[in-house]
C-alpha cells in the first residue's frame, strides 16, 4: 500500500532546507570534505562546483562529518527559518570541532553573503565564510584558515558563471542532473533577498552549457534541468561578436542533443516567458511539458507591492496561453501568504487564482521579512503571524485538493516515464516521472529494466502526491 508521501525527494530538494547526500567516495584521497546544501537547486548545483574545486586540491567527498577535515554548509537566506536551520546545524558541529584538532568549518552560499564577516563574530566556530561568486578562491581561504586566521571572501562578480568548471555530481541518481545556465537576479521582488545574496544577473556561455549537457548524456544521464533564478531572461552574447543567444534558442540547442534527453528548466518569471519558448517546447517532445510559474499572490494590489510587474489578469492570460499552445502542460507555482498589508480579500484573490490556474503542485510559504529587502525598508510586516499561518493553511488545503483533482484526471492514461530508481517505500516498485513532472510508482513486473530507461506506464490509482500505475507491455 502506498501512502501520500511516496517519492517526494525531488520536491524536498528544490527549496526545502534539506540535506545533500553524497556520491560514493573513492578511497583515494587523504583529505576529506563534507558538504551539506540548503535552499534552492542553484545551491545544490553550486555545491557540485565546490566539490570539483576541492577535488582538484586533493579533497575527496565523505558522507560522514566525523571523518572530514573540512565541513562546509552551503546556506540559504530566503526565509528566517532557513537561517535558523543552519545555525542549529552549526551548533551540532561544535562538539566535533572540539574533538578534532585542525577541523575547519566553512559557511558558503547566501547566508555567508548576507552576513559577511559578521558571521564570524556571531558564530565563533566558523573559520571560513565564502559568498556564491568566490568559490574559486576556496583553496587560498582554506590555506589561510589552516594557519589559524579567519578567512572571508564575499565579493560578488558581474562575470562569474563557473562555466569552465565540470561539476562533480554529488548524490546523483545517474539519470537527472542540474545544469546552471545563469547566475544572479536583476529583478527586485520586494520580499526577496536573492538579488542581494547572488548579485547581478549574468548568463553562461551557451557552448559550455551544451558541452556539459552532451557530456551528461554520453555518461548515461537522461534528464537535465537548466537552472537560473529567471531562466527566460537568459541571453549570452559571444565575445567574438555575433547575435545574442536567447532562452528559446538555448532550449532548442539542448533539445537537439538527443530525443532521449529530457530537458526541464526552472524558474520562469511569468513576465519573461515568451510565446517563442512555448512554441519551442511544442516542437520538441523531449522538452518536458512542465512549467514552474510562481504567482506569489493573486491580488493585483499585492503583486504591485511585491514589485512582480504583472497583474492578476496578465498572469491569467499567461496561463491561458500555456494551455493553448501546450494543452498537456503541467503548471506549478510558488505562493506567499500574508505579505505586508494583505487583506482577507487579497487572500481570497490568491485562492481564486489557484483555482483558475489549476496548479498541479505548489511551494507555499508565509511571508518572512528579510533584512535589507525593499519590503523591509518600505512596508510594515503587519499581518499577524496567526493570520499568516491560517491563510497558509487554507492555501495548502486548496492545493492538496487541486493536486488530487489533477491526479485523478490522469487515471486510465498512459504516460512515458523515465525510471529514476526504486520507490522509496517499496523496493519491488520503480519510481519515475512523466513529462509533466508527476511522480509515478509501478511494480517491477518486467525483468531487465534499469534506471534511465523509458517505459510506458498506465495510471491505475492515485494519491494527491503520486500516480500509481502498471507497466504497459505490448
Ligand atoms: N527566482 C524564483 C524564486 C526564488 S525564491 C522566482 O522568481 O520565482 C523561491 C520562492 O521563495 C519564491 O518564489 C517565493 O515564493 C519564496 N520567497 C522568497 N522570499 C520570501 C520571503 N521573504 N518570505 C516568504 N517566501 C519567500
Ligand atoms: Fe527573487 Fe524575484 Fe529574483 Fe525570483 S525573480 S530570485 S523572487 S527577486
Ligand atoms: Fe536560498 Fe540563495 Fe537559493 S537565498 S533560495 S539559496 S538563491
Amino acid at each position: 500500500m502506498h501512502t501520500l508521501t511516496t517519492d517526494k525527494q525531488h520536491d524536498e530538494s528544490r527549496q526545502g532546507e534539506s540535506f545533500a547526500p553524497f556520491a560514493a567516495d573513492p578511497n583515494r584521497y587523504d583529505r576529506h570534505f563534507y558538504i551539506e546544501s540548503y535552499g534552492c537547486q542553484m545551491n545544490f548545483a553550486d555545491s557540485e562546483v565546490v566539490a570539483s574545486i576541492l577535488q582538484d586540491q586533493g579533497y575527496g567527498a565523505t558522507r560522514q562529518p566525523d571523518q572530514a577535515d573540512l565541513i562546509l554548509l552551503n546556506t540559504c537566506s530566503i526565509r528566517e527559518k532557513a537561517e535558523q536551520t543552519v545555525r542549529k546545524r552549526l551548533t551540532e558541529f561544535k562538539q566535533l570541532k572540539r574533538e578534532k584538532k585542525g577541523l575547519l568549518i566553512g559557511v558558503l552560499g547566501c547566508m555567508a553573503e548576507r552576513l559577511k564577516s559578521k558571521f564570524l563574530e556571531e558564530e565563533r566556530l566558523v573559520d571560513i565564510v565564502v559568498g556564491p561568486d568566490a568559490y574559486r578562491t576556496l583553496p587560498q581561504l582554506i590555506e589561510e584558515a589552516g594557519t589559524g586566521q579567519k578567512a572571508v571572501n564575499v565579493l560578488l562578480s558581474r562575470e562569474e558563471t563557473y562555466a569552465d568548471i565540470a561539476p562533480v555530481r554529488l548524490g546523483s541518481n545517474g539519470v537527472s542532473a542540474f545544469v546552471s545556465i545563469m547566475r544572479g537576479c536583476n529583478n527586485m521582488c520586494s520580499f526577496c533577498v536573492v538579488p542581494f545574496t547572488r548579485g547581478r544577473e549574468r548568463s553562461r556561455d551557451d557552448r559550455s552549457i551544451l558541452a556539459e549537457c552532451l557530456d551528461l548524456f554520453q555518461k548515461g544521464y537522461r534528464e537535465v534541468t537548466l537552472l537560473g533564478q529567471n531562466v527566460d531572461s537568459y541571453h549570452f552574447t559571444p565575445e567574438s561578436g555575433g547575435s545574442a543567444v536567447h532562452f528559446a534558442a538555448l532550449l532548442e540547442q539542448v533539445a537537439r542533443i538527443s530525443p532521449l534527453l529530457r530537458i526541464r528548466f526552472s524558474t520562469s518569471h511569468p513576465k519573461d516567458i515568451t510565446d517563442e519558448v512555448l512554441h519551442t517546447m511544442a516542437r520538441y517532445p523531449n522538452i518536458c511539458r512542465y512549467i514552474h510559474l510562481p504567482v506569489q499572490s493573486g491580488s493585483s494590489r499585492v503583486l504591485q507591492l511585491m514589485n512582480r510587474t504583472y497583474t492578476r489578469e496578465w498572469y491569467k492570460a499567461k496561463v491561458d496561453r500555456i494551455r493553448e499552445i501546450l494543452p498537456d502542460c503541467g503548471i506549478s507555482s510558488d505562493i506567499i501568504a500574508g505579505f505586508c498589508t494583505e487583506t482577507e480579500a487579497d487572500h481570497q484573490d490568491t485562492l481564486d487564482i489557484m483555482q483558475y490556474s489549476r496548479y498541479d503542485f505548489s511551494y507555499m510559504f508565509f511571508y518572512s521579512e528579510r533584512p535589507g529587502t525593499l519590503a523591509q525598508r518600505r512596508y510594515a510586516d503587519d499581518v499577524p503571524e496567526s493570520i499568516k499561518k491560517a491563510r497558509l493553511q487554507q492555501i495548502v488545503a486548496l492545493q492538496n485538493e487541486l493536486s488530487l483533482i489533477s491526479n485523478r484526471q490522469d487515471i486510465g492514461k498512459v504516460f512515458e516515464v523515465l525510471i529514476e530508481g526504486d520507490s522509496k517505500r517499496d523496493e519491488q516498485s520503480w519510481m519515475g516521472r512523466n513529462s509533466q513532472n508527476k511522480v509515478l510508482v509501478f511494480p517491477k513486473t518486467v525483468p531487465g529494466l534499469k534506471r534511465g530507461d523509458y517505459v510506458q506506464v498506465k495510471v491505475d490509482q492515485c494519491t494527491q502526491a503520486t500516480l500509481l500505475g502498471s507497466l504497459v507491455t505490448e
